[in-house]
């Protein structure tokens, strides 16, 4: 009892006066324990449950994020997902351990919001030889991962009500984070050759930017030809347009080499090259990057100061021993292996049960493929069944801005193994 009198003392709801004893605070206001400021645990603050909507910015509502009909476990066909149980962990803590155990004054304090030197020299170093990007260290901004570079590119290049291209169908994050600054999306199609170039400038020729994924066209995985790439570099270069690169997973190409980067052939530094380290290390080390522009550097590194500041500073220098000592070569060699063997794996599936039913488009590269459903046959609704079923299966109707030109299955193969891959295609079949 005596402790309880002296926490409110302690916390101010008390005043003493002399010779008249102590008595509850009367600048509290009055009206601080009505009703509506009390939630039902009694404490003070919330509001009540029959309050309206309280307001808040329309930015959100803009947003406008499709009905999650699909599951997002991680199950058979889940998209974004490495094949984690194949990560060398214990190399990985071997070098969280090291680094930890003798952190300098500086690795504890707060570090460039450009990110970590030696990190940006190893990224520009193994862009250069493996994605053609061009680029020296400063021009690198370490970031935590694809999706804040996408913010940072909307904040920095975009004012409300700017009209952006995206490509139709193609990635909700990016759209979300363009309308989280206010952008006008013009949804732009996609055909074998990748983004239609002559169609966007017919919409909007004088858009201020465009979102696109070149190398690995998601979710269709067409590789953008090189006839559509000058155009769309002679578009940028003519109108001073932005050409915002995401190079999300093109280190996974099975017949041949990867793509050259976009920003590579670009003379004209229109192109914001960015890429990550979710899908060839784990997404949860939240950690990307992004090649700049040279006038641009200042431009980004005071929004990514403004942000968040800059990544963990222990896992920079971790990435920076795991690439400079070989392992993330190594591992990317290694997966790109397994991943042949996941998507061959799955391509035979649906050909052995399903086929008549499903047809397999974009399967040349990366972790995941679309696979086009029958005319009339609903995507959203196999999903919800697979959903139902243990099964994660995207409907490709959910990457469309308009309404959807084909319906299909966006099916991830990178964290499902080859037993997994025939079990979740044996149960498909009796949902399709
Ligand atoms: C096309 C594309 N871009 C970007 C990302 C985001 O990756 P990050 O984890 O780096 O934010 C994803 C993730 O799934 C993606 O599919």
């Amino acid at each position: 009892m005596s402790s309880a009198y002296e926490q409110l003392r302690a916390e101010g709801y008390f005043e003493t006066f002399a010779g008249s004893g102590t008595c509850v605070v009367r600048s509290i206001p009055a009206d601080a324990l009505r009703p509506e400021f009390v939630n039902v645990q009694g404490t003070l603050g919330s509001i009540s449950k029959s309050q309206a909507p309280r307001r808040i910015s329309p930015r959100v509502e803009l947003m406008r994020v499709p009905a999650q009909t699909w599951s997002n476990k991680l199950v058979a066909f889940r998209m974004n997902l490495p094949a984690l149980e194949h990560f060398p962990t214990e190399v990985w803590s071997k070098l969280v351990n090291l680094n930890s155990r003798r952190p300098t004054r500086q690795s504890l304090a707060y570090g460039d919001a450009m990110g970590y030197v030696p990190l940006r020299e190893a990224i520009a170093e193994y862009l250069g030889a493996v994605r053609a990007v061009r680029c020296e260290p400063s021009q690198i901004l370490v970031t935590t991962g694809s999706q804040q570079a996408l913010q940072l590119s909307a904040q920095v290049l975009l004012d409300a009500n700017e009209r952006v291209w995206v490509e139709e169908p193609g990635y909700l994050g990016a759209r979300q984070a363009l309308l989280m600054a206010g952008a006008q999306l013009m949804p732009v199609p996609v055909d074998d050759e990748g983004l239609d170039v002559a169609a966007g400038i017919r919409r909007a020729g004088s858009a201020r930017a465009v979102y696109i994924t070149p190398s690995h066209q998601y979710p269709l995985g067409v590789t953008m030809t090189a006839t559509r790439r000058m155009l769309l570099l002679r578009w940028a270069a003519r109108k001073g347009g932005w050409i915002i690169e995401d190079d999300y997973d093109s280190e996974y190409r099975f017949g041949g080499r990867p793509i050259p980067s976009l920003q590579g052939l670009d003379t004209s530094e229109r192109v914001i090259y960015i890429g990550t380290f979710s899908k060839v290390m784990f997404p949860a080390l939240r950690l990307g990057y992004m090649v700049l522009p040279k006038d641009l550097v200042h431009a980004f590194y005071t929004a990514r100061d403004a942000t968040d500041q800059f990544s963990s500073t222990l896992y920079q220098a971790v990435m920076t021993d795991f690439i400079r000592e070989g392992h993330f070569a190594r591992h990317i060699r290694r997966m790109r292996i397994l991943y042949l063997e996941r998507r061959t794996a799955l391509v035979e599936a649906i050909q052995q049960h399903m086929s008549g039913k499903l047809v397999v488009i974009g399967a040349e590269a990366g972790m995941h493929f679309v696979a086009l459903l029958p005319p009339g046959v609903s995507d959203v609704k196999v999903a919800k069944r697979a959903a139902e079923i243990g099964i994660s299966a995207m409907p490709l109707s959910s990457c469309y801005l308009k309404p959807p030109a084909r319906a299909g299955l966006v099916l991830g193969y990178g964290g499902t193994d080859v037993q997994q891959i025939q079990e979740g295609i044996r149960k498909l079949k009796t949902i399709v």
